[in-house]
Order: C-alpha cells, then sequence, then structure tokens
C-alpha cells in the first residue's frame, strides 16, 4: 500500500474491536486482563525498566546471578550484567527439571502427503534434550569450539531447530541463512561471519519439488575458502555430491555421540547468534544478538502477547521460517522458554491444497496461530471455502507481522480464521528489536484494523521529529525507542560505524527504527512505511540496492534504479527500471534473464515483479536518481512531485510510454 493511501485508511478507520468478554475463559485465564492493568504495568515498567526486567529474569534460570540489570552508555547496552546463562538450558533442560520432560516441546508436520497422511514428529523436552545434546557433541567432534560462527541452511525440518540448539548449548553463534537464498547470498554471509561449519540438507520440499540446498552450499564453496566442515542432513533423497574429508552426513555425525552434553555457561552479554538483514546499501548487515536479554525479552513478549498458559493444551503455530528473525524469537527460543508446543509446518501453505494450513489447525487443535499480512491475502485470493471446510474453533489468539495489514485483509481474518470471537494481535518489531516492541495484548487492547496499537511493558516507543521532540496526535514522523530494551540489537558484526549511522544517529540518544509513523487520537500507532531505501515484500526486507547490484552485475545492464511498487498479494513489488548495453536487445527474452538472474543472486523472493527499460534513469543535477518519481511511474500514478531539477524531461516521458 502507498503511503498516501495508507493515511487515508488510518484517518478513516473507526472501528474498534474490544477483547471477547469470555476471552479468558476461552484461553484457560489471562496473564494482562485489561486495559488499566496494562496502562498502570506500562507505566511502571517504563519508569523503571531495571525493576521490571530484573523481576521477569528471575523466571529464567541462570549459572550466576547479574550484578546489575542494566548498563547503558548509548548506544551500548548491557543487560543482566556478569549474569551467565545458557538459551538451551532455558529452553529445554529448564522445562524438563520443572517436571515437564515428558510433554511435547515440539511438533512438526512435514510437507509431502502420502497415503497415510503428512509425517508428524512429535519430540517431548526430553528427546528434544537428547537430540540436541548428541549434535552438540557431533559439533564439538568437528572441532566447532565456544565462541565459533556456525551457518545453518536448511529447510524447516526439527533438525533446524535441534541445530540452533545444539549452537546454543555449545556457546556458538549461529548464523541462520534462509532456505530460499542463493549461493551467492550464502558466500557472502560465510564470508563475512569468518564462518567455519555449514549446516545443510540434501534439499528442501518446496510445493512437491526439491530445492537443492546442499548444490548451492557446492555453489558457494566456489567462492569463499573458509569452510572446513559440511554437515549434511539427508531429507529428500536426492542426488547430491560429498566431498570427502569436508562433508559429513548428519547421521554419521551423531552416531555413537553420548546424548549428554553440558551447557556452556555464556555471559549475558556474548553473543548468541547473527541474523543477516538488509539495509540500505548493498551489503547485508549481521545483525548481533546476545543471550540474557534476548531470552528475558522473547520469554516475556511470548507469554503476554499470545497469552500463552502453560498446562492449558495450548498449541502455538507459527507459520514463518526459522530464517528470519519471527522463526528464531517465535518458533524457537521464546515459545520454547513458555513451556507450550511450538509447531513446525515444513512447506507451503497451499500444498497439495490451499486449505492445507487450516487442516494443520483443524487436526493439530491449534490454539495459537501467529502468520503474515501477505499469507492472509493470499488466503483471502484462494477463497472462503478453504478455512470454511475445517474446525477452526480450537482457535484463541491470532497474530500478524511483518507489514502493515491492511483492514480488509484484518476483517477477513477476524471473521473467517477468528470467526469473531479471536482477538488479533498485530505486533511490529524488526530483526533489530530482537522481539515484539508495539503490540496489542489480547484480553486487554481494543483492536483497530491497521494499528499495532501501543507499546508493550517496558518499552519507550515514540513518534518524534529529528530534534526529538514528541509529535501531536495524527502527525507523522520518525518511529524511535528512548530507552533500551533487553533483546535490542548490541551491532552489526564487524562494523561499528554503520550500526552508530543506521540506528544512533538520525535522532540523538535514540534508537531510530527506520520507519515512519504516527500515532492517533488514542495514542495508537499506525507504521506508515520505511524511511530508508528498504522494501517490505511479502513481510521479507530487501534493499533496493541490492537488487539494483544484482541487476548491474549482469553485462546487460548498464545503470538500474530499484523501487518498490504496489501489490496485491506482496504488499510491496519490485520494480526496476534498467538502461541497456547497446548490445543487448530490449525485450521480455531479456526480462526474464534479468529476473533469472537476480533469482541467482541473492533468492527468488528478490525478483523484480516488472522491470522497465529506458535510455536513461531521471536525474537531479546532482546526480541522485530520483526515487520518488520512480514510485510514482510504477504505481501508475502522474508524478506530483518538482520536476524542475530533473536533467532531462523526455527520460520520463519515454519512461511513462514504455508501459510493459
Ligand atoms: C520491518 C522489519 C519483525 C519480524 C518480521 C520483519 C515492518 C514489521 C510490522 C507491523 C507494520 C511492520 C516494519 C519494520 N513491520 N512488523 N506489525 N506493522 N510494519 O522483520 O525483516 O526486520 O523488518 O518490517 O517496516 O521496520 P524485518
Amino acid at each position: 500500500m502507498s503511503d498516501d493511501s495508507r493515511i487515508e485508511s488510518v484517518l478513516s478507520e473507526q472501528r474498534v474491536f474490544d477483547p471477547p468478554a469470555d476471552f479468558a475463559e476461552r484461553c484457560g485465564g489471562a496473564w494482562v486482563e485489561s486495559m488499566e492493568v496494562y496502562r498502570e504495568l506500562h507505566e511502571a515498567s517504563v519508569e523503571d525498566p531495571e525493576n521490571f526486567w530484573g523481576a521477569i529474569a528471575n523466571e529464567l534460570d541462570w549459572f550466576e546471578p547479574w550484578t546489575s540489570v542494566l548498563d547503558w552508555d548509548a548506544p551500548d547496552a548491557k543487560w543482566f550484567v556478569n549474569g551467565k546463562i545458557n538459551a538451551c538450558y532455558n529452553c529445554v533442560d529448564r522445562l524438563i527439571n520443572m517436571g515437564h520432560g515428558d510433554q511435547a516441546a515440539l511438533i512438526w508436520e512435514g510437507e509431502p502427503v502420502g497415503e497415510e497422511g503428512p509425517e508428524v514428529r512429535t519430540l517431548t523436552y526430553r528427546e528434544l534434550h537428547a537430540e540436541v545434546c548428541r549434535f552438540a557433541n557431533g559439533l564439538k567432534s568437528l572441532g566447532v569450539e565456544r565462541g565459533d560462527i556456525v551457518t545453518i541452511y536448511m529447510g524447516m525440518v526439527p533438525e533446524l531447530t535441534i541445530a540452533v540448539l545444539a549452537c546454543a548449548r555449545i556457546g556458538a553463534p549461529h548464523s541462520v541463512i534462509f532456505g530460499g537464498f542463493s549461493a551467492a547470498a550464502i558466500a557472502d554471509r560465510v564470508e563475512d561471519a569468518k564462518s567455519e561449519t555449514i549446516i545443510t540438507c540434501d534439499g528442501a520440499w518446496r510445493r512437491g519439488s526439491v530445492v537443492p540446498l546442499k548444490a548451492n552450499v557446492d555453489e558457494a564453496m566456489k567462492s569463499t575458502d573458509h569452510v572446513k566442515n559440511v554437515v549434511v542432513l539427508r531429507r529428500c533423497n536426492n542426488e547430491i555430491d560429498m566431498h570427502v574429508g569436508r562433508d559429513h552426513f548428519w547421521s554419521d555425525l551423531v552416531e555413537d555421540q553420548s546424548d549428554e552434553c553440558p551447557c556452556e555457561p555464556m555471559d549475558s552479554e556474548d553473543m548468541l547468534f547473527l541474523l543477516y538483514t538488509s539495509g540500505s546499501t548493498g551489503k547485508p548487515k549481521g545483525i548481533m544478538h546476545t543471550t540474557g536479554g534476548y531470552l528475558v525479552h522473547t520469554y516475556l513478549t511470548s507469554r503476554y502477547t499470545f497469552n500463552l498458559r502453560p498446562g492449558q493444551d495450548h498449541v502455538y503455530w507459527c507459520t514463518a521460517d526459522v530464517g528470519w528473525i519471527t522463526g528464531h524469537s517465535y518458533i524457537i527460543y521464546g515459545i520454547l522458554q513458555n513451556h507450550v508446543p511450538t509447531l513446525m509446518y515444513e512447506g507451503a501453505p497451499n500444498h497439495p491444497d490451499p486449505d492445507r494450513f487450516w487442516e494443520i489447525v483443524d487436526r493439530h487443535k491449534v490454539t495459537h496461530f501467529y502468520t503474515a499480512p501477505t499469507a492472509i491475502r493470499a488466503f483471502m485470493k484462494w477463497g472462503e471455502e478453504h478455512p470454511r471446510k475445517h474446525d477452526l474453533s480450537s482457535l484463541c489468539v491470532l497474530g500478524t507481522v511483518g507489514e502493515p495489514i491492511n483492514p480488509e485483509a484484518w476483517m477477513w481474518y477476524h471473521r473467517v480464521i477468528g470467526h469473531e470471537r479471536c482477538p488479533i494481535v498485530d505486533t511490529w518489531w524488526q530483526t533489530e528489536t530482537g522481539g515484539h516492541m508495539i503490540t496489542p495484548l489480547p484480553a486487554a487492547t481494543p483492536a483497530v484494523p491497521g494499528s499495532c496499537t501501543l507499546p508493550f511493558l517496558g518499552i519507550d516507543a515514540a513518534v518524534v521529529d529529528k530534534e526529538g521532540h514528541e509529535l501531536n496526535p495524527n502527525e507523522g514522523g520518525l518511529l524511535v525507542v528512548r530507552k533500551p530494551w533487553p533483546s535490542m540489537l548490541r551491532g552489526i558484526y564487524g562494523d561499528r560505524q554503520r550500526f552508530i549511522d543506521t540506528y544512533f544517529s538520525t535522532v540523538e540518544g535514540m534508537y531510530f527504527a527506520g520507519d515512519s509513523a504516527r500515532r492517533d487520537d488514542r495514542g495508537y500507532f499506525w507504521i506508515m512505511g520505511r524511511m530508508d531505501d528498504v522494501i517490505n515484500v511479502s513481510g521479507h526486507r530487501l534493499g533496493t540496492m541490492e537488487v539494483e547490484s544484482a541487476l548491474v552485475s549482469h553485462d546487460a545492464v548498464v545503470e538500474a534504479a530499484v523501487v518498490g511498487m504496489p501489490h496485491e498479494i506482496k504488499g510491496t513489488g519490485i520494480a526496476a527500471f534498467c538502461s541497456l548495453s547497446p548490445a543487448y536487445q530490449a525485450d521480455d527474452h531479456l526480462r526474464d534473464v534479468l529476473r533469472e538472474h537476480v533469482a541467482k543472486e541473492i533468492g527468488a523472493i528478490a525478483k523484480p515483479d516488472m522491470i522497465r527499460f529506458t535510455d536513461a534513469l531521471p536525474k537531479t543535477r546532482s546526480g541522485k536518481i530520483m526515487r520518488r518519481l520512480l514510485r510514482d511511474i510504477a504505481a501508475g500514478k502522474e508524478s506530483t512531485g518538482d520536476m524542475t531539477t530533473l536533467e532531462d524531461f523526455s527520460v520520463i516521458a519515454s519512461l511513462r510510454g514504455d508501459e510493459e
């Protein structure tokens, strides 16, 4: 949705949905039961975050207590200073110690549906513990040590969660790369992280075909020589090459390993993981998260935002991929700590049929369902008859994340999936924030479709101008967080200056999220969109510069400019404007070639939806590409901007004329 049409819908949205009266009863109680309680808790928590977060942290298991809750010297935060803790211990061992060892921790469903239905695996905390320990010992046998960064490039299989937890157990930070990324993207990330170990699968199932993960790793290895060991899990039994000495089958590695492996006592501020995300430049940034604060924040947000109630037969399902922060925080770490089984589904929402998700909800009696607006829009398009075929009465909380949800999609979700009895939590947060920042609490916050409502407990979010002054209701400005929070990023791996420039230089002393936003008369937040050159395609973040670099790396393209454009399902689609080398013919064949080229350089999610060929790109006199103009052209709108600075008016004329 463009900023303009979003502003219109913000100002016109009047519907308010109170939490259903029988919510607590249906959901086995409520953690934060009313707006009064929320307001009281929020005020106290923001006034004294150390007291608030300290009390929550006490619910986790620490090997050694912290000496102070927070040490803040902007932009550097240290939480639970000197505390010693292990993430895997708190997700697995702690629950076993509490007597829940034989209860389900992880429920997994594979994509292929055979004669007997899909493959389903359930791992109890005790079984998960044994698998994690065996694999952790396997990693150690390869020489992986505390502090070594391990790259994980797998499909959505239980072993992905096992691998993540095994790394956490031995203190080796993981760097998970989404399985949809290309060989080139793997190579970049491995180089940046100087990672010597990769864990992968032979292939991953996607809509009945096999994504060749191992072959992509092999390809990536041609352009980096850091990697000493590749661990390969057999999943699809597709043909693969194994390099003697470098490659090891998962099954061989865990054979004969003990199912006991001690947890490394990590410092609260030791790195738990790196996760690469796109920014304004062509180079993805490795966002660093540490251990103690991240665990505390994801623990509490999972519990309160979703109202997870241990012992109530809850089954929680987040449809994201573990390759994104949503999967890290709200498939693995936050949920496992809460003693509610987390469901992982391997495949596509419409395989073999468009009702696959609803069939899963019905069969597993899912109570909590967390997905993205882009998925909801796809479901709307496929039709109500698919969810209508299934019993969705187990559901009690619905969540959304990744991009602003348009009110139509919100209403459909509420009506068709939630049967008007499930609160929807629209959670605003980022890779950098580690966990939820602005979100309704399901038993407390009246929802307004399209608004992520109010800050989570302990979060001091605001909309300000460049000087840091808070704006009046309905004035658009910069979305900032004024106080540190436990799961905030601790830096960009290997790039201190970029960390400061990106997040702590726009508004003095505050974290700037990169989003613009406004608050309405109730104080509710409305996210307007990114202010940098980042676009949000199906809830996946992409830098326009990354796509531009991929395009110009092809011989045909001399210059490229990439902007977002409205897209019915994806929210934002990718529009590319390219000028060509004279040796190439501007035709549909070349469009296909370039789309494939981008997929190869980055991944299929980065394929342009529209490619427009042009003799030259519109630039200002100082040589800057006029992106706003290109956005208007891509959206099919007449440009409203000032064009007098254009170097060549004819460029625009020809761009407009050259419709695809
Ligand atoms: C950007 C962060 C957080 C996990 C998924 C994306 C946008 C995210 C919302 C929301 C409006 C949202 C923002 C943000 N965004 N959630 N509920 N409403 N916008 O993580 O890839 O780091 O992207 O996604 O623009 O800055 P990410």
